[in-house]
């Protein structure tokens, strides 16, 4: 299966209309881009200029984790400069926001259930899905991993779109003490009549502990990559990852156009 890309993007100025944090080190930021509204699909993301200074060039990518009306929202985690900087901007700043960019989570119209995967800050990426999903009465089961309770992301937003939710937490401050992977396995152990899809995003090594259990269990899984960016375009071959091709080979293909959603087994996990 081919995930759809989508060619329709647009680069608008914009003013932040609000900018909170929404856990530990996590903010949601709200502007105005209609026309990226309009068009943006499950997975899809936008390309963010921070102007903050020469450190900050190159735009960064977030995933559109919500749009309502003319209205979007990005989800995301303090890492470096960039999203500090972000992080510090009022209500009121101009922005400029380049999107929707990507492919987009494939789902029939009549699929199997649904289980989401998030760690981290990658369960933004899941949260437009979360709701076409929904809104398709397709049964939905969310799994949210964060390091600990303080940065536990979005559960109260899956809720309240009818989405049952598991927790894990690294140090058991809440929920399951251990891997969101964990809960996925206990999941599919126990689930022996329709088989699901999986759909996740986080960090390296969960997706590829995330595709283990989808070869194992024989259930299809889509992945949201979040390589680092540059151009975004397709130009700069900064975001490439290792695409299988045949038993022994593999291509480069670029997370920003090719995906940044893939099938989990595509990726060509052990050439990293
Ligand atoms: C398609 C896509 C969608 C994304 N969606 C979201 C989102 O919704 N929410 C969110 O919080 N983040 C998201 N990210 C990641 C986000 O883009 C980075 O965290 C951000 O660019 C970091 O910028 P910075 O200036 O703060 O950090 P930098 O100063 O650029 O980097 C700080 C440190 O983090 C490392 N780093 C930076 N980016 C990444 C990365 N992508 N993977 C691994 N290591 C990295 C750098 O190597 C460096 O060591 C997404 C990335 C992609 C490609
Ligand atoms: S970021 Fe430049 S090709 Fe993908």
């Amino acid at each position: 299966m081919r995930n759809e890309r989508l060619s329709n993007n647009y680069d608008i100025h914009t003013t932040i209309l609000s900018n909170e944090a929404v856990a530990e080190a996590h903010y949601l930021l709200r502007c105005e881009c209609p026309e990226i509204a309009q068009y943006a699909r499950p997975g899809q993301f936008i390309h963010v200029t921070i102007p903050h200074g020469p450190g900050l060039l190159l735009r960064r990518p977030f995933t559109i984790y919500t749009v309502e009306g003319h209205e979007i929202t990005m989800l995301y985690q303090i890492i470096g400069d960039g999203t500090k900087h972000l992080s510090e901007m009022p209500t009121g700043a101009r922005l400029q926001v380049l999107g929707p960019l990507g492919n987009t989570f494939n789902f029939t119209p009549k699929p199997e259930p649904a289980i989401l995967v998030g760690g981290g800050a990658g369960i933004a990426s899941l949260m437009l899905l979360a709701v076409a999903l929904r809104q398709k009465g397709i049964e939905t089961l969310g799994l949210v991993g964060a390091q600990y309770h303080a940065r536990l992301l979005s559960v109260s937003d899956l809720e309240s779109i009818g989405i049952t939710v598991h927790i894990a937490t690294d140090d058991g401050s809440i929920g399951h003490h251990g891997y969101v992977t964990d809960l996925l396995t206990d999941l599919l152990k126990q689930t022996h009549c329709d088989r699901p899809t999986l759909y996740a995003c986080g960090p390296h090594g969960m997706l590829a502990a995330v595709t283990q259990i989808a070869v194992d269990f024989e259930v299809p899984a889509q992945i949201a990559m979040e390589n680092r960016m540059g151009c975004a375009m397709g130009v700069c071959l900064g975001c490439v990852c290792p695409v299988r091709t045949g038993t022994d080979s593999f291509e480069y293909q670029r997370v920003c156009t090719e995906g940044p959603v893939f099938n989990a087994t595509d990726i060509a996990w052990n050439v990293f």
